[in-house]
């Protein structure tokens, strides 16, 4: 494990020129078009789910077949909340460096300022720094991480991820709808959820098609509830081999499915393949809640296993899953590939 420094510090000096490791050539260009020709996002709303509304449920699972992504509006989440939160999230970044350093990632415990999974000594660093904590189950906090986030976020920060676990247990019931398999198939193991939480920041670079914020990527979890912080774009998702920038729609939160609902669903769902772009003009903040099972095995399920449509992926523990994910080359969706 590398312990990258602090981007956001090295953007602050005023460099001209972006040091070689971060350096990454060769990235597909995003999908450039005109706009009328950008396939139409999904949106869907929460309220009319909640109505038991079908059409809105068939939407939803056209959403999760075709995008593995899409936006929730009516969510139910207080907007005044979700504002204190990015409030809070940006003032989080700007703490001092010498602040900073107490909360920063050690060896043993990737929680913390850092970069998440930089795993591997030759890998390129990211352009962005990160705070990650693991929130549930309770008894999975790190003692000291959580006290030291400054109020009124860290209260805030309480509310938000009970809120983000709330509806991600809402959402896979009304997937699990939407697919026709029993709770024992799919919801059951979501009685205990893990859940963490991300916090991204990317700085301005010169040099923005040289760089990467986050390489592109499928989510090692079931489900991800993304917020944009400051409305800035970066974001772009991976639909039929094209890069597709997304912009968060006011007062929503953006959805994607991960690696463990496609195995869940025997691939009917797509985790859906992403990456964090940068400018060379404004920081771009963004918090993740990522949400798995804590414990257990995951297989297809079985009723949507059948003759013609056999399982597509191999039993594996949760455990092995997020060990083997955590440890392998951030790299498309090749770690799901290697379980099939
Ligand atoms: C992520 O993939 O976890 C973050 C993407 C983003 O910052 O938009
Ligand atoms: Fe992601």
């Amino acid at each position: 494990v590398v312990l990258a420094p602090s981007v956001q510090q090295l953007e602050k000096e005023g460099i001209e020129k972006v040091p070689e490791q971060y350096l990454q050539p060769n990235q597909d260009p995003i999908f450039v078009s005109n706009t009328t020709s950008l396939p139409k996002l999904p949106v869907i709303d929460l309220s009319k789910l909640l109505c038991e509304d079908s059409v809105e449920l068939e939407k939803l699972d056209h959403a999760c077949k075709e995008w593995g992504f899409f936006q929730l509006i009516n969510h139910g989440v207080n907007p005044s909340l979700v504002e204190n939160v990015k409030i809070g999230i940006q003032q989080f970044f700007n703490i001092p460096i010498e602040e900073k350093k107490k909360l920063w990632q050690t060896q043993e415990e990737m929680q913390g300022f850092g970069q998440a999974y930089v795993s591997l000594e030759d890998e390129k660093l990211r352009w962005g720094d990160m705070f990650s904590v693991r929130t549930f189950p309770l008894h999975i906090r790190h003692p000291n991480l959580i006290p030291l986030i400054p109020q009124p976020l860290r209260d805030n920060l309480e509310s938000y991820y009970l809120e983000m676990k709330r509806l991600c247990v809402t959402l896979i019931e009304y997937m699990r709808k939407a697919l026709k398999v029993q709770p024992n198939e799919l919801v059951d193991l979501f009685e205990e959820i893990d859940q963490s939480i991300r916090m991204n920041y990317y700085p301005p670079c010169p040099q923005p098609e040289q760089v990467i914020g986050l390489n592109p990527h499928s989510d090692g979890v079931a489900l991800t509830i993304l917020l944009e912080v400051n409305e800035i774009q970066g974001l772009q998702i991976k639909k039929d081999g094209m890069w597709i920038p997304i912009k968060s729609l006011s007062n929503a939160f953006m959805v994607n499915i991960g690696d463990m609902l496609e195995i869940l669903s025997n691939g009917t769902y797509q985790s859906i393949e992403h990456r964090a772009t940068v400018n060379s003009e404004k920081e771009r903040i963004s918090v993740g809640a990522f949400h798995s099972p804590h414990r257990g095995d995951i297989s297809p399920a079985p009723s949507l296993v059948t003759p013609e449509s056999p399982a597509l992926f191999k039993t594996i523990s949760i455990a092995d899953y997020v060990n083997g994910y955590l440890s392998s080359k951030i790299n498309g969706k090749s770690y799901l590939d290697g379980v099939r």
